[in-house]
């Protein structure tokens, strides 16, 4: 959109972003590649409505806050598995050293996940067009199983994770498996992902709980054929991950300091396009010991030196939600200075000069979907979003921040959309929120 300016200067969890055309970034179960300077991310492309495949997206960044649209990498196929009545997941990309040539891989499926196959695409160049090429083959018959990851060695072998601690080893041209490295060791583990550091692997993924969150665990291992050794939990137990599912690990190798970054999926199904959130965080790798201990919600990386630090929204520019007018229809007033309300269509506004204006709200079991709009002085529309106020446990934090746009007044709209996230698994077990709750608990404006 013409009227953002597009320089968000850290990586804020949580909070819808929006690409350099003023759209939600729609990238998740994502991984990244480096090329010169560039990191291309490359993720499932979202609707609101449906789990049916939409196709795959790819944004470029030079410093990993703010994202350009470059392309649907893999579109919706005409016939075939990934067509408008498949299922498309966790696209994973790798640049194959033999022949110089992009391949990504994915989870494809039916809808309702019955019949599961990792596929791959093929491209000259890495933002696409991905060919579908269909099944990856392991002695001419394809790999059943769903969820997956993908690791590159440092020797360039490519690697195909998956869910249960699978690992398949890659023939030279990337285009078929030559062998598998390691059986599964462990029950459930979906999302698997691999980093290395020194001479140790690290293998993380997530409890079985479709959808909803749970406290994600790691193994570590000297040899990717394992023995794979239990560690624990990723992140404090009980913070389900800080609400998050694990995709990927970006290690980033400054000339200071080497970190790794978490990327993790916090999804709200049906609304994955506009109100699921990407959670990633500095992971601190110690030993045998990993961990996000304190969730980061706006941190920075200098991608030179690799040196991190936390940036903190200062209090003269929080207000708190009691202390305010503009609220519309049934508010109550709560704990922690919060306004509430489950009343479809109760809304909230407020009014300031900034260049960046946005909430912090209580999350909860029994919130719902909140619908965003920012004006401008002139009352035209420019910018929406849809903001997701559940989690299983209460918890403050960003819910909403635009980006940084030209100095203007602006208005922010926040109203109770009356519809939750909710999930029904293959077993008909139903998960999700309980109620429509948006509570708000801070203005914030920059
Ligand atoms: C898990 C998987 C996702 C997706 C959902 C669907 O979260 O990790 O990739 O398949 O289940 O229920």
């Amino acid at each position: 959109m013409s009227s953002t300016a597009q320089k968000q200067n850290a990586i804020y969890s949580g909070v819808p972003w929006y690409d350099d055309q003023g759209n939600i970034v729609s990238a998740h179960g994502a991984n990244i590649v480096k090329e010169k300077d560039r990191y291309y991310l490359f993720g499932e492309r979202h609707t609101d409505t449906s789990n049916a495949f939409a196709g795959f997206n790819c944004y470029s960044s030079i410093d990993l806050y703010n994202w350009k649209f470059e392309s649907i990498a893999l579109p919706v196929q005409a016939t075939g598995k990934l067509d408008r009545n498949g299922v498309g997941e966790r696209p994973k990309v790798m640049q194959c050293p033999a022949t110089g040539e992009y391949i990504m891989y994915m989870h494809a499926d039916t809808m309702g996940y019955i019949i599961p196959y990792v596929g791959y695409a093929v491209a000259e160049k890495i933002t696409g067009p991905y060919i579908f090429q269909g099944p990856l083959l392991l002695n001419g018959k394809p790999v059943k199983k769903w969820d997956m990851g993908t690791f590159q060695d440092e020797d360039g072998t490519g690697y195909i994770l998956l869910h249960g601690g699978d690992i398949y080893k890659l023939s030279n041209d990337y285009k078929s498996i030559s062998e598998q490295t390691c059986k599964a060791f462990e029950k459930g583990f979906e999302s698997p992902a691999i980093f290395k550091k020194d001479s140790l692997y690290y293998f993380l993924g997530s409890d079985l709980t479709g959808w909803e969150r749970n406290d994600n665990y790691y193994f570590t291992a000297t040899s990717l054929n394992g023995p794979w050794t239990k560690r624990g939990l990723i992140a404090p137990p009980g913070t389900l991950t800080w609400n998050s599912q694990t995709t990927f690990v970006l290690p980033i190798k400054g000339s200071e300091e080497t970190h790794y970054i978490f990327m993790g999926d916090r999804w709200s199904f049906p609304k994955q396009a506009s109100a699921a959130t990407y959670i990633w965080q500095p992971l601190t790798v110690k030993g045998y010991d990993i961990a996000i201990p304190e969730y980061e919600g706006a941190w920075s990386i200098d991608l030179s030196t690799g040196r991190i630090s936390s940036q903190k929204i200062k209090p003269g520019k929080l207000i708190a939600a009691d202390k305010l007018n503009g609220y519309l229809g049934n508010w109550v007033q709560g704990a922690l200075s919060t306004m509430s309300s489950d009343e479809k269509n109760a809304s909230f506004s407020f009014t300031a000069k900034a260049t960046q204006i946005g909430f912090y709200g209580l999350a909860r079991p029994d919130g719902g979907y909140a619908g965003i709009t920012i004006k401008n002085s002139k009352g035209e529309i420019i910018l929406t979003g849809t903001v997701d106020m559940y989690a299983k446990y209460q918890m403050v934090g960003l819910k909403y921040l635009s980006p940084v746009l030209k100095k203007d007044t602006y208005t922010i709209t926040i109203t109770v959309l009356g519809e939750r996230w909710y999930w029904k698994n293959k077993k008909g077990d139903l998960s999700g929120s309980k109620g429509d709750m948006v509570s708000i608990a801070r203005i914030v404006m920059i």
